[in-house]
């Protein structure tokens, strides 16, 4: 088999690189370890930015963003007495999409058979070879048959533990990274939302989300230590907490019903610096991993790959390679900076199990201090709704 491209992972990062290289004319191929169902049982975070759904409209993909997507102009701080409105579409200049992940995925998954982008589910024992020269390839394993996929570049979208960053020595590398000592345990459920918009509450017992997937269906999330188990959070139990959490007026229009999906997922900052090496290029989640406050993992993979598309479609409609030189550096001047932001949200919001007195005075302070000033608002609608490419 042989390809222009050769895409590890069929997650968001990689469905998005490859439509975006087929809307080119370049060729694609994704392997991908799972099934189509595994892929789309993932449940992740569900606010795009502009610069995602941007690329979406672009590719003619957005259907269903366009008659599902909630469109929310602003988003609500609590410090568990007040709610803090930042109003981003006034002070940022533009809204957000609320719209599950896993429809993103769905959605790119649908349009891809019609669009030429060719994905091998399935795929085992994925490995990479030759990356430091002009013909790397992939081997795998599909029904028990050894593989071999050559082409002109790799992109490795095999999230945080797959092989491709791996496939990188390590002395030419930098690895940065922060993991906090607490988890998320979040449920879904087919209620109808406590707020039009996302409540992210720092509250003495710790950090709670409301979220929501539609008008129908909620995403509620609450910080809890990482040794915590689900089986130690029945669904009343669960209630109980955001109820308080989100303090007395949010807390108040809360309807509870079963929870739909129930788990806990740890927090971590992680960058892998540079994202390239020879014909190897790393995009979304194996190179980045931002913690969920702030909602950045999909937004993030979704710039990424459009710095990624833009370089390899100028090398093979043009054969420039600026592009492909520069991609690295460009991309991660912007993830540092969403990684900054994740990390002031996460620290701003949750308890830490270290935190002094005077530590949690400054979180208040930082509270009030925001719901007072117009520029400390300006500063988080900015980040929130997302840097310019
Ligand atoms: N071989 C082939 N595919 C693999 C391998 C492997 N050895 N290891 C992992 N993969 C696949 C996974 O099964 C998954 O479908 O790579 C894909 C990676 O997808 P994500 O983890 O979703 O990462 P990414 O596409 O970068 O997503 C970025 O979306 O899903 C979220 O949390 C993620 O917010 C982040 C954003
Ligand atoms: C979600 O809806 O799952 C969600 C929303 C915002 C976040 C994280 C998760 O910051």
């Amino acid at each position: 088999m042989k390809t222009d491209v050769a895409v590890v992972g069929a997650g968001p990062a990689g469905l998005l690189l490859g439509h975006l290289l087929r809307a080119e004319g370049i060729s694609v191929t994704i392997v991908e370890r799972v099934s189509p169902a595994y892929v789309l049982g993932r449940i992740r975070a569900g606010v795009l930015e502009r610069t995602t759904t941007d690329l979406l409209v672009r590719l003619g993909i957005d259907a269903r963003i366009k008659t599902e997507g909630l469109r929310h102009g602003g988003f609500v701080l609590a410090d568990g007495e007040r709610l803090i409105r930042i109003n981003i579409e006034e002070l940022a200049g533009h809204h957000v999409t609320v719209y599950g992940q896993t429809e993103v995925t769905r959605d790119l998954m649908d349009a891809a058979p019609e669009r030429g982008l060719e994905i091998i589910y399935e795929a085992a024992n994925v490995t990479l070879h030759e990356i430091e020269s002009d013909a790397p390839w992939i081997g795998f394993t599909k029904e028990g048959q050894l593989e071999r996929l050559d082409a002109r570049f790799i992109v490795g979208c095999d999230g945080f533990h797959g092989p491709s960053r791996r496939a990188i020595p390590e002395n030419a590398v930098q690895l940065y990274e922060k993991v906090y000592p607490f988890g998320w345990l979040g449920v879904l459920a087919d209620v109808p939302p406590c707020d039009q918009e996302l409540i992210y509450a720092n509250h003495e017992q710790g950090f709670a989300l409301a979220s929501m997937r539609s008008a129908t269906r909620s995403r509620y999330y609450l910080q809890v230590p990482l040794d915590e188990k689900v089986e130690g959070w029945p669904d009343d139990r669960f209630w109980d907490e955001l109820t308080v959490r989100l303090g007395p007026e949010a807390g108040a229009r809360i309807i509870r019903g079963p929870a739909i999906e129930k788990s806990i997922a740890p927090l971590r900052s992680f960058v892998f610096e540079p994202m390239r090496h020879g014909s190897l290029f790393l995009a979304g989640d194996s190179a980045h991993i931002v913690p969920p406050t702030g909602a950045k993992g999909l937004n993030l993979a979704a710039s990424d790959v459009a710095y990624l598309s833009a370089a390899l479609t100028g090398f093979f409609r043009h054969g420039h390679t600026d592009g492909i030189e520069s991609y690295s550096e460009r991309a991660l001047a912007r993830i540092w900076k969403a990684e900054r932001f994740s990390w002031y949200l996460t620290s701003l919001m949750h308890r830490f199990p270290s935190q002094s007195r005077f530590d949690r005075r400054m979180q208040l302070a930082e509270l009030d201090y925001i719901a007072n000033s117009r520029a400390a608002q300006t500063s988080i609608a900015e980040n929130y709704v997302g840097l310019p490419l």
